[in-house]
């Protein structure tokens, strides 16, 4: 194996980025798991934000968020000064958020089942794009209707450093690298961890760019 990446790390270390790893009860990180999508994702992922573009957007505590956001399905999460909702309307265009692709839908479902969620049935997916510095700061999912369905969580593009709480905002974290094509998958009695990501670090993804895409797929209605 002379020359590849495995050389750069030792067995342990990269046992730990390249295999599925339990990190709750109910929360898997399955390691490149899209990789095999990516490819059929990527134009769906253009159409998408082509009719509803990422936009800056601000917390009810008056900060602009780092990342970028859009949104596709029949319902898109937005966040301005009155609040955090899921609209079936982007407040941009005051039309319908772009359909979930199927591609997308497929993707979501498989690895919610393979993480031991069967019957997955996303109806938003919200995608946030992260430039070098950009961050999310801990929060939970909560604005969904119930919270019966997990949350799937794919990473494409620069890697990032994902942390993974519990149930209190200062409960310690776990500090999970992810990378291109890793999918997060946590629910039942996961389902409302605090999580975040650290800011991202500088650097160029050869498919991707300077930049980290995240689509976490939900059932918010
Ligand atoms: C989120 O919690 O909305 C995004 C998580 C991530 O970017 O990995
Ligand atoms: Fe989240």
């Amino acid at each position: 194996m002379s020359g590849s990446i495995a050389d750069l790390f030792s067995g342990d270390a990269l046992q730990q980025l390249t295999s599925n790893k339990q990190i709750g009860e109910q929360s898997y990180v399955l390691r490149g798991y899209a990789l095999p999508w990516v490819e059929r994702l990527l134009p769906e992922l253009r159409r998408v934000l082509a009719q509803s573009p990422f936009r800056k957007m601000v917390t009810p505590g008056g900060f602009t968020m780092s990342a970028a956001l859009s949104s596709c399905g029949q319902l898109g999460w937005s966040t301005d000064r009155t609040g955090y909702r899921y609209t079936p309307l982007d407040p941009d265009s005051q039309q319908p958020w772009p359909a979930l692709p199927d591609v997308l839908r497929q993707l979501a479902v498989t690895a919610a089942a393979e993480a031991g969620f069967g019957h997955f049935e996303p109806d938003a997916c919200l995608i946030n794009r992260y430039v070098p510095g950009a961050k999310m700061s801990l929060h939970q999912d909560k604005n969904e209707r119930s919270y019966a369905s997990p949350v799937v969580s794919v990473s494409l593009g620069l890697p990032a450093v994902f942390l993974f709480g519990g149930h209190q905002r200062n409960d310690n974290t776990q500090k999970i690298s992810l990378f291109h094509g890793d999918v997060v998958v946590w629910g039942g009695v996961d389902r409302l961890r605090f999580h975040g990501v650290l800011p991202i670090k500088e650097g160029v993804h050869p498919q991707m760019g300077a930049q980290r895409i995240n689509l976490t797929f939900r059932k918010a209605g």
